[in-house]
């Protein structure tokens, strides 16, 4: 198998570009999609501040490397669950990079501990509040993310989401027919309202399996294992699903996840009969609805918002 541009011995084949790649032009490939996906989306410009949340595994540590390279201006954000065993070596490997080569790019990595603000690790809090750890951590993961970036003014905040999280998301969303989930599923989702940092996904054009081999062949040092609460999680089931659809039929995971995205941008706003993203008429509701949290000022629906009542929950449980 000899790569499809320059002729030399491939190091990967990508069956559904129907190409193989040496490892120079692989990255060259890689860097483009990630490109094609910033440009095309309008995720950010030359001299917007990018706010990467790794979690010290493959696609955001590529993430971060991607960014770097492209010359864009990226620090990172490193959220410490408190999950004994894993976090220790997570924050290890996202330190390592920092300490490597984001340090050349002159970037830094900010690292939040929940256990230090909270005075409890996620498995802790789940318990607390009698709710499942993975949702618990996501509700986290958000606030976190958004604060950060709203507080030390990131123009952007980027996640290591690929086309595997995407096209399994989206099949989740449509299995349940979640149309809310559905109406806010997208590679860009603009700041709806002040407070809310705008968030976006560049390796959503790559594959998971693609972001592993840009990660090996650049000798980025991840963590391998799986956070040990994502066993037997709906969403290694959805994944393992478009895997053997994808083997069967190359290109199955991106028709899926790029059909949905050009029906998205295509769809009429209700009520309008015009065409115009999902996230704008998003931003509208939000607007309409959103005020400062009476307990930390992020925007919330309600009074207080889920964050706080998730850890007024946990200090009341702890106390009992
Ligand atoms: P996951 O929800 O674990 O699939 O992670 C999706 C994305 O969220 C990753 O690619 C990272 O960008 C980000 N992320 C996950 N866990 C953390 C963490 N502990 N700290 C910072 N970012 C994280
Ligand atoms: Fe959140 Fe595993 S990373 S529960
Ligand atoms: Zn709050």
């Amino acid at each position: 198998m000899n790569c499809k541009k320059c002729t030399i011995k491939a190091v990967i084949g990508l069956p559904r570009h129907n190409a193989a790649f040496c490892k120079a032009c692989f990255n060259e490939f890689v860097l483009e999609q990630v490109t094609r996906a910033i440009k095309g989306e309008r995720m950010f410009g030359r001299d917007d501040r990018i706010l990467v949340a790794v979690s010290g595994g493959k696609d955001s540590l590529a993430l971060w490397d991607i960014l770097l390279k492209l010359g864009y201006k990226a620090d990172a954000l490193y959220v410490d669950l408190g999950i004994p065993g894993y976090s220790t070596k997570s924050r290890e490997k996202a330190q390592r990079f920092a300490d490597g080569v984001a340090r050349t790019h002159e970037a830094k990595l900010l690292i939040h501990k929940v256990e230090e603000e909270e005075g409890a690790g996620i498995r802790e809090l789940a318990d607390l509040i009698h709710r499942p750890t993975c949702s618990t951590c996501g509700t986290i993961k958000r606030y976190q993310f958004n604060r950060a970036a709203v507080e030390q003014h990131y123009d952007v905040m980027a996640t290591g989401h690929n086309l595997d999280d995407e096209a399994s998301r989206l099949l989740g969303n449509v299995l349940h027919w979640q149309e809310e989930y559905l109406d806010k599923q997208g590679p860009s989702l603009p700041a709806s309202v002040e407070g809310f940092a705008k968030k976006v996904k560049p390796l959503y054009r790559l594959s998971e399996r693609e972001v592993a081999a840009y990660s090996v062949l650049n000798r980025i040092d991840y963590i391998v294992d799986e956070c040990p609460m994502a066993k037997g999680s709906k969403m290694l089931l959805y994944k393992d699903v478009l895997n053997r659809l994808e083997t069967e039929s190359p290109g199955t995971k991106q028709a899926f996840y790029c059909g949905f995205l050009e029906k998205q941008a295509r769809a009429p706003r209700q009520g309008s009969g015009q065409a115009q993203p999902a996230p704008a008429s998003m931003a509208e509701k939000d607007r309409a609805t959103l005020h400062p949290c009476a307990t930390c000022s992020q925007p919330t629906t309600a009074e207080i918002c889920s964050y706080c009542k998730m850890m007024a929950r946990a200090k009341a449980g702890s106390t009992r």
